[in-house]
């Protein structure tokens, strides 16, 4: 196991949004998706390495790092990607919000989701002015599922857009090809394109699962589909910005690309960098994280089953839990978030993703700072503060 995981650096004092957002406060901050840990040494020394050169003029990817990706992705899930069909971006949200207005660029077209989710999934069709209809994620047997039934009531004639996280932010879902191939059929009967966010996909903690591009269902499924992916959350580089989208089918390209225009930057040097080394050199540091998040999620399951009040499903992909705080008995307008952030608690609040009464707990943390947390969290619900 790679001793990092075990030590990694003061984020205290540094420039991290995560840590930031709670600095002087005695609050462990378990909430934005990035992990704690230093990014793999491979992709350290191409940093290093690329700063030594001294110059940061305009780049571009060049051919080591397109087949670095293309490489990766064979390999991976044995998608084989023309270059042609790569569309570089500085972010992987950007590329939903361009996925939106391409998709929607007269107006008139609607963009369906499932909740709870990733927040920018609700936000970017706001800001592209499109309708947003949502159906709910539903249970079935303990799992979370997605519900045709519910998709097909909440999609309208003009709807155009089916937004799809997988593997799932938040109710960490790696959707299996029986699922997909639903999603494909309901997508195919309206004539939706279909932007599958797959930010999560070499987080499969499940060993009996194995990620499935929604792109390598078949021809059909692959010509309406925009997928996104980025090395940012499995290397955790995400404060540098490099993300991609795979479109094939031509038409789809070009009006993304349009979309693009003028007003989405290049990636940035040292994230090209970055990205390459992370595609090419750090399968072996991808293992050892995978052991680490397994455990560390079999030991926050456990604990989440012993407390009264909280409850969440097994997470098979990322290193995201959400947990259902809905049974606590708060006060009124109190919510679980809130009230954890008073027991030093940092979680996301499930009201962002659509799901007021949840948190969503960032796991990808020292089993250390693990430990102290689910100390916390017994307490803050054994012993409940006066006020609560
Ligand atoms: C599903 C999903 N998509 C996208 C992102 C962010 O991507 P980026 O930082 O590249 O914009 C996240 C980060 O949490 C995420 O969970």
């Amino acid at each position: 196991m790679n001793a990092d995981f075990h030590h990694p650096p003061d984020r205290r004092d540094s420039d991290s949004v995560k840590w930031g957002k709670y600095a002087g406060r005695d609050i462990l901050p378990l909430w934005v998706a990035d992990m704690d840990f230093a990014a793999p040494p491979a992709v350290r020394a191409a940093l290093e390495a690329r700063v030594a050169h001294g110059v940061f003029g305009y780049g571009a990817p060049g051919s080591a790092l397109i087949d670095a990706a293309l490489a990766y992705l064979e390999d991976a899930y044995g998608w084989r990607v023309q270059p042609a069909w790569l569309v570089w971006l500085p972010g992987l949200v950007t590329g939903i919000n361009v996925a939106v207005r391409s998709v929607g660029a007269d107006g008139a077209a609607g963009v369906l989701t499932c909740v709870p989710v990733y927040p920018p999934f609700l936000a970017a069709p706001k800001h592209g002015a499109q309708p947003l209809r949502t159906a709910a994620l539903t249970q079935i047997d303990g799992r979370w599922a997605m519900d045709i039934a519910a998709l097909e009531a909440a999609c309208l004639p003009g709807t155009r857009l089916l937004l799809l996280c997988h593997p799932h932010n938040p109710v960490g879902c790696s959707w299996s090809r029986a699922e997909l191939t639903q999603i494909a059929g309901f997508a195919a009967r309206h004539n939706l394109v279909v932007c599958s966010d797959e930010i999560h996909c070499d987080l499969i903690l499940d060993t009996d699962r194995r990620h499935l591009p929604f792109a390598m269902l078949g021809e059909a499924a692959a010509g309406r589909s925009i997928t996104l992916m980025a090395p940012s959350k499995t290397f955790n580089i995400p404060g540098l910005g490099c993300a991609f989208a795979v479109i094939p089918d031509t038409g789809l390209r070009q009006r993304f690309l349009r979309v693009m225009q003028g007003i989405v930057p290049h990636v940035n040097v040292l994230a090209l960098a970055a990205c390459e080394a992370a595609f090419r050199d750090c399968g072996a540091w991808r293992q050892d994280l995978l052991c680490l998040l397994r455990q560390n999620r079999d030991r926050l399951e456990a604990e989440v089953a012993a407390l009264p009040g909280l409850s969440m499903t097994h997470v098979e992909a990322t290193y995201l839990a959400w947990i259902d705080a809905r049974a606590l008995s708060l006060p009124e307008g109190l919510s679980p978030a809130a009230y954890f952030e008073t027991r030093g608690l940092g979680f996301s609040d499930g009201a962002d993703f659509g799901a007021p009464g949840w948190v969503r707990f960032n796991f990808g943390c020292a089993p250390e700072l693990l430990a102290r947390a689910l100390a916390r969290l017994r307490h803050a619900i054994e012993i409940p503060a006066p006020s609560a």
